[in-house]
């Protein structure tokens, strides 16, 4: 069986064929960006953005995998969480094309798909993820019939909280990528200075915006040097992500740590999420970048995952949650 899914929770439009064997066909999206400066994410805007791509987006989708609408037996969405005018479109266009082509459409959780696709393209069976992207920073893990939150940010996700610091440092949108470049430059240098910055664990959870602030006062007092406050900013925020996964790890007694979602591109971050697993003997996995970002392929295959166990969805019962949490979801698939 093929499926067709369909992601929109955020700032990505994506499209994706996968088989019922976990074979990606294709994984096709346009992402909404912003110019340099403030502007950020306006939930209207970028749902008048997913409706102008979504036909091509899908088109394309279907011509990469070599398959046409009719090869197609189901189609997933991501209904949870996110913004709701993005989660919308996402909704509409699932639903549209199912009854025009008389297909099942299932409606699944985006968080739940980033552990799900890693488990696919990567080894790892009973990981911890750490999820860090733009909105959402979690510690999730199988426990007892769910996917439960271990640990998570008590404010903004890591990915929002270096995009914002790249801001207002005028480095532009999305941050992350930029951050790292320069963090790299700063190791570079023979007189590299480390920063002491705020460093706040409680638990297995994180918070950044008291460390917002201080990065910003930083900045503005032209004291430091940009690449240097990029360097102990990264080995800062990463070594409380790395932390907070490790906690998680020895409290569920797991042995294997996934990484998922956007700022899991990060090279240091990898290399502290190996360390780590190196030094507990566990087993460290990541997916490559696409499967790690905001992607539909991962949509596709939780739905085949949903369908296959038995759970069925009618369309006209089918909504949008953009506050579920990802241990709202009863898991019957494994
Ligand atoms: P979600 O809806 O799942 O919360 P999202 O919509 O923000 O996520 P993602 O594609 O998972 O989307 O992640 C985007 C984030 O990843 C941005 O904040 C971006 O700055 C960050 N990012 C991307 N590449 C890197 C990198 N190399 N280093 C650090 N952060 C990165
Ligand atoms: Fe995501």
């Amino acid at each position: 069986m093929l499926c067709l899914g369909i992601e929109s929770t955020a700032h990505t439009f994506g499209a994706s064929v996968v088989d019922g064997k976990g074979k990606v066909l294709s994984n096709e999206k346009a992402v909404f960006t912003t110019e340099e400066g403030e502007g950020g994410m306006i939930p209207g805007e970028v749902a008048k953005h997913h409706r102008q791509h979504k036909d091509e987006v899908i088109k394309k989708a279907l011509e990469r995998s070599g398959k046409a609408m009719k090869d197609i037996g189901l189609i997933s969405f991501s209904n949870a969480p996110g913004l709701a005018p993005s989660l919308i479109v996402g909704m509409e266009t699932a639903k549209e094309l199912a009854k025009k082509n008389s297909i099942p459409v299932i409606g699944v959780n985006h968080c739940i798909a980033h552990l799900e696709i890693g488990n696919l393209v990567t080894e790892s069976k009973d990981p911890v993820l750490l999820y860090a992207s733009g909105v959402n920073t979690q510690v999730i893990a199988y426990e007892g019939g769910k996917y439960r939150i271990f640990g998570e940010t008590l404010d903004i996700g890591v990915g929002n909280f270096l995009d914002s610091f790249a801001r207002h440092c005028g480095l532009g949108f999305p941050g992350g990528p930029k951050l790292e470049k320069l963090a790299a430059e700063s190791k570079m240098k023979k007189e590299r200075k480390i920063i002491e910055l705020p460093y706040v664990v409680k638990g297995t959870d994180v918070s950044f915006g008291g460390l917002l602030t201080n990065l910003k006062q930083k900045f503005d007092s032209k004291k430091y040097a940009m690449e240097d406050l990029a360097y102990s900013m990264q080995e800062t925020v990463f070594a409380m992500l790395i932390e907070v996964s490790e906690r998680a790890m020895a409290h569920t007694g797991k042995k294997e740590l996934l990484l998922g979602g956007g700022v899991a591109c990060n090279k240091r971050l990898q290399e502290m999420a190996k360390i780590m697993c190196k030094e507990r003997d566990a087993e460290y996995f990541v997916p490559e970048n696409q499967f790690l970002v905001d992607n539909a392929a991962m949509i596709a295959w939780l739905g085949i995952l949903e369908h296959k166990a038995g759970i069925k969805s009618y369309a006209d019962k089918l909504d949008i949650k953009p506050y579920e949490r990802t241990d709202d979801v009863i898991v019957k698939w494994r």
